[in-house]
């Protein structure tokens, strides 16, 4: 048999697409194995993010390296296919053919259960542009993973569960680049997961561009909520911890409020994103919620689970955002109080109605608002953070640390904990007793024993070098 060819894969953006990376390489994986550098590979794929303009630019920066480099293996007799994946190849198309003559395939989103026949088709003639969202769906074409792929991607996984959005905030290119929204049946969300967890994964993230809207087929033939979802999966799989991302908070149901509650499995914390604490702006974004609304949701929400960790994200510098609209933002978050949050400054997108409003705020204004904001959102950070000082939590290893002799896992809140520890202890749920707080991690010492040897199907990969 030939030597497989080497396929290099890179994500940009959100989980979806690493959740994507993954698949796709897994579709290949029949002719190629993954290297995790670009020279020598055979073929490169990059799975791309146009949500703010900084991130579809990097692409083309990126093409530029991938360029150098196929034209040195050109001069060694050697092809390299150059593919562009995810939302920049269903925002630009043939454009991007324009912009940077190097790519030989794109491919959006919606289509990436047919890369490898695209690939086989590539490289022989005119570049392939595929964007347009066939009729079958993606799901239903995907190769699985082999075991020993899913073992090699550690003890935790994301597994999309819905996709899409009809949402339309006047900011956000979503709607155009990973089309309508649609939910995947549970019983296949199930089988997906029953086989991570027999691969040794322990705790499975669901993932979404609007998650909570999960709306999929249940086994009763009606739409399961995803409170519902997370019930089965908490009921009939091996997995230990459940989280989600990311809600928007008109989808917040009563059922999935009481899971935070109910459901030890699930973990207490909660990503949902307001982006910003002005209902005027709220209302100009196409929200369609407003800051009152906001604040009584996490106020139920904490009444149900009082430790849970809430995260956000935000955006400044919106076309009219006033100073008062700013403070309101401010204001809302010293309200709310949050244990991380994400925060950007307004790129303008083409093709989306925010781009042409009028008052688009002034570059200078902009830096100078997102430092103020991220200024009040670290201090309440770090009183999260420090606030779990001496207590004990539950930490499930994921990998090696930064130190020699170091294993990391994450809190139930997600917070990055170092313990030193033995490797054997990857792929285990230990409680451990923080005593002391970083700035990006949390350090231990563990309560529970951890193994002597490796056991799990993570620390025997590691163990093994894999
Ligand atoms: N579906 C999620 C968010 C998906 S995009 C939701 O509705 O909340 C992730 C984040 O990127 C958004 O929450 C928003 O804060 C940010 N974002 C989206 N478009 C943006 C833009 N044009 N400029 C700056 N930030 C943007
Ligand atoms: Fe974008 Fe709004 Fe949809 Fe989120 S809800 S993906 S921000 S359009
Ligand atoms: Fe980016 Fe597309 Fe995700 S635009 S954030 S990769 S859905």
């Amino acid at each position: 048999m030939s030597e497989p060819r080497k396929l290099y894969i890179k994500s940009f953006g959100c989980q979806m697409n690493v959740y994507d990376s993954h698949r796709m390489a897994d579709s290949l994986a029949a002719g190629y194995r993954e290297t995790d550098r670009p020279d020598g590979a055979d073929l490169v794929v990059l799975n791309t993010c146009h949500i703010r303009a900084r991130a579809a630019e990097k692409i083309y920066s990126e093409l530029g390296r991938i360029k150098q480099l196929k034209t040195a293996a050109e001069k060694e007799g050697r092809q390299m296919l150059v593919a562009v994946a995810g939302c920049v190849a269903q925002a630009e198309g043939e454009e991007i053919i324009r912009r940077a003559p190097v790519v030989d395939l794109v491919i959006g989103p919606q289509s990436i259960h047919r890369l490898p026949d695209l690939v086989a088709r590539a490289g022989a003639g005119a570049a392939i542009v595929e964007t347009e969202f066939p009729p079958e769906d993606k799901f239903d074409h995907l190769a699985p993973p082999s075991l020993a792929a899913t073992r090699a991607r550690g003890v935790t996984a994301f597994v999309t569960v819905q996709e899409g959005c009809d949402k339309f905030c006047t900011f956000c290119v979503v709607p155009y680049t990973r089309g309508s929204e649609s939910s995947r049946p549970v019983a296949k969300v199930v089988e997906e997961i029953e086989h991570l967890a027999a691969a040794g994964v322990a705790e499975v993230s669901l993932i979404g561009q609007n998650v909570n809207a999960y709306h999929g087929e249940g086994p009763d033939g009606r739409p399961w909520s995803l409170a519902q979802l997370i019930e089965r999966i908490a009921g009939k799989t091996d997995i230990v911890r459940i989280r989600y991302m990311t809600s928007h908070p008109r989808d917040m149901g009563e059922d999935l409020i009481a899971a935070h509650r109910d459901i030890a499995k699930l973990m207490p914390f909660l990503h949902l994103p307001i982006q910003s604490g002005s209902d005027r702006v709220l209302a100009a974004m196409n929200r369609r919620h407003g800051r009152g609304e906001y604040l009584d949701l996490i106020a139920r929400v904490r009444a149900a689970r009082p430790d849970i960790a809430l995260s956000s994200d935000f955006i400044v510098g919106f076309p009219g955002e006033t100073e008062e609209d700013f403070a309101a933002t401010i204001n809302l978050v010293e309200q709310a109080s949050f244990a991380q949050a994400f925060s950007f400054k307004y790129s303008p997108r083409p093709g989306t109605p925010a781009a042409e409003m009028d008052e688009q705020i002034p570059e200078a204004v902009k830096t100078e608002r997102l430092a103020r904001l991220q200024a009040v959102l670290e201090r309440q950070r770090q009183a999260f953070n420090a606030a779990l000082l001496g207590r004990a939590l539950e930490v499930l290893f994921e990998k090696p640390g930064r130190l020699p002799g170091q294993i990391v896992g994450r809190s139930p809140y997600l917070q990055p904990v170092q313990v030193m520890a033995p490797a054997h202890g990857i792929g285990t749920l230990a409680r451990v007793e923080i005593t002391a707080i970083g700035t990006n991690s949390l350090f231990g010492e563990p309560i529970d024993p951890l193994p002597a040897y490796a056991t799990t199907p993570r620390a025997l990969a590691t163990a093994e070098g894999a």
